[in-house]
């Protein structure tokens, strides 16, 4: 597999983007809410990033592939998420591909009536988004490859790996 970023590579970047969010975040309460699962270790290195206080959520979204005649179906689940009303909340996710999940999730999160939305997230494949979302806070852009490792999938496979690397 080849290594796209190394974990000393992605640690020092995740470092940049917590001092710069917490510069942003100062005096206001922020709810940091992570995707699972793909997110985990992003949130967890990140909210250590994070030198302003603030409180951790999470929220499970998923994707099914359809029938050949129904398109891939998006499931959210937003139940255990703690009371978001009048907060800051940054949304986390390991990669911003389509844009569909963000964008759902950011309507959804609305409900909730938070002070405003924004969303980190570690890899963007810029090229291959559809939808007007814009991210708030970006790891690295990269291009249209399939990559896993620091929470990554393929399968549910490879998440553990330290490193983020191309699988082809
Ligand atoms: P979107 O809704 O198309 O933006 O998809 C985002 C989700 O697709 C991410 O949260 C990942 O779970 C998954 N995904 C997209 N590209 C990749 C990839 O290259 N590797 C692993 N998962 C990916
Ligand atoms: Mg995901």
């Amino acid at each position: 597999m080849q290594t796209l970023f190394t974990a000393r590579e992605i640690a020092e970047r995740v470092q940049r983007l917590g001092d710069e969010i917490s510069r942003d975040f100062q005096d206001s309460p922020l709810t940091v809410i992570g995707v699972l699962h793909g997110s985990v270790v992003f949130v967890a290195d990140l909210m250590r990033a994070i030198a302003t206080p603030h409180q951790l959520g999470f929220v499970t979204a998923s994707s099914y592939r359809g029938t050949a005649t129904a398109p891939e179906e998006l499931r959210l689940d937003l139940d255990s998420l703690p009371d978001l009303a009048g907060r800051n909340v940054l949304l986390v996710d390991d990669i911003l591909d389509t844009g569909r999940t963000l964008s759902a999730l950011t309507v959804r999160l609305a409900e909730c009536e938070p002070r405003a939305v924004r969303t980190a997230v570690l890899l963007w494949k810029k090229e291959r988004t559809e939808t007007v979302i814009m991210p708030d806070y970006v790891g690295f852009e990269i291009p249209n490859r399939f990559v896993v490792g620091y929470g990554l999938d393929f399968n549910g496979d490879y998440r553990h790996l330290p490193y983020i690397g191309v699988l082809d």
